[in-house]
């Protein structure tokens, strides 16, 4: 049910290997994609009313998967201005008797936001005096970096927190292996029994077609990741380029991930030749689509507003035109 041997090994040693972390076959469990892995673990440990922080913007599934499993989602809105991050004054303030776990998504979907180490180390410093607070990392998008640099894992900054951390990840983004359903958890053993126990009754195990092939692409050559990623920072610095150049619209560079998360608070309050008046993102997302055939996601989705996601997993001709289609789009406003 955990995963095969060979891709649990894998895995354990992707973890030392890249992350300086220390794991044994019997602590990692292989999921039906990262998604799978989170939703267990809230599912193993949420009683009715637990909360759960949750930084925003955040992974649209996060609040949810919190609900399904009736717990308490509480997000804290993290501004730009602060990098979409969350300090470690917000962390403690949002701290309570009720605390399950915070959840830390870094690099962040939607908004490419990664910790540094030092800003981990800040948030580990509130943690240590709330002993009952559950961290969950949520590192699916660590190689996804545009800035040259490695992202650090929370527990590598801060080892004390290893027996109440549970750090997600899988193969979807960093290979490209979104199809073939491959994540993992690694953490406690109580945990990781717990989820056993729990997926051994409902999804079951992974497919072993996946599971050997995400074992060959963790074991293997790994140039390929940064061939790729070569190509996502070209995407995202001509993409933010096009943007950054239409009057009303404005997006910070991500440093990692595969998205662009637009500020189109310039737009609100202007006119559609239709007579429309757009008040809010899900007005302007609508208008986009309607207008000129432009799919983007309302940054109230993400828990931030007004804001539209941009995706840049797409080819750069589809993305120049994406562009041009919404400069059109915007000059037509009144
Ligand atoms: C932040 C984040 N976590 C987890 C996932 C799920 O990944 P998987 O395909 O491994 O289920 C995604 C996919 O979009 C994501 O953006």
């Amino acid at each position: 049910m955990a995963g095969t041997l060979e891709l649990r090994q894998a895995i354990a040693d992707k973890l030392a290997r890249e992350n300086g972390l220390d794991y044994t076959a019997s602590e990692i469990i292989a999921t039906n994609g990262a998604k799978s892995g989170i939703y267990s673990a809230l599912a193993i440990s949420l009683e009715r009313g637990d909360e759960v922080i949750i930084p925003a913007p955040y992974w649209v599934s996060y609040p949810d998967m919190v609900l399904a499993n009736d717990g308490t989602p509480v997000t804290v809105a993290c501004p730009e201005t602060q990098g979409f991050k969350l300090t470690p004054a917000q962390l403690a303030a949002a701290i309570t008797p009720r605390t399950r776990w915070l959840i830390i998504n870094s690099p962040s979907n939607p908004t490419g936001a990664a910790y540094t180490a030092s800003e981990y180390r800040g948030l580990a410093e509130v943690l240590v005096h709330h002993p009952h607070v559950l961290v969950m990392t949520d590192d699916i998008y660590e190689h996804i970096r545009f800035d040259g640099r490695s992202t650090p894992h929370l527990l590598t900054v801060a080892p004390e927190l290893r027996d109440r951390t549970l750090a997600i990840n899988g193969v979807s983004k960093t290979y490209a292996m979104t199809g073939w359903r491959i994540g993992w958890a690694a953490g406690p053993r109580d945990l990781i029994q717990a989820l056993n126990t729990l997926l051994s009754q409902s999804a079951g195990n992974c497919c072993a077609v996946s599971q050997a092939a995400a074992a060959a692409a963790l074991n293997g050559d790994q140039s390929f990741v940064a061939e790729c990623v070569a190509i996502y920072k070209q995407r995202r610095d001509r993409t933010a380029q096009r943007i950054n150049a239409i009057p009303g619209l404005g997006c910070a560079m991500p440093d990692g991930a595969f998205y662009l998360y637009v500020n189109c608070s310039g737009l609100i309050g202007k006119h559609t030749r239709a007579g429309k008046q757009l008040d809010t993102d899900g007005d302007v997302v609508m208008y986009l689509l309607e207008h000129v055939g432009v799919a983007v996601v309302p940054g109230t989705a993400y828990g931030l507003s007004p804001y539209f996601r941009l995706s840049i997993a797409t080819g750069i001709d589809t993305l120049m035109e994406g562009a041009g289609r919404l400069a059109q789009a915007v000059a037509d406003l009144d």
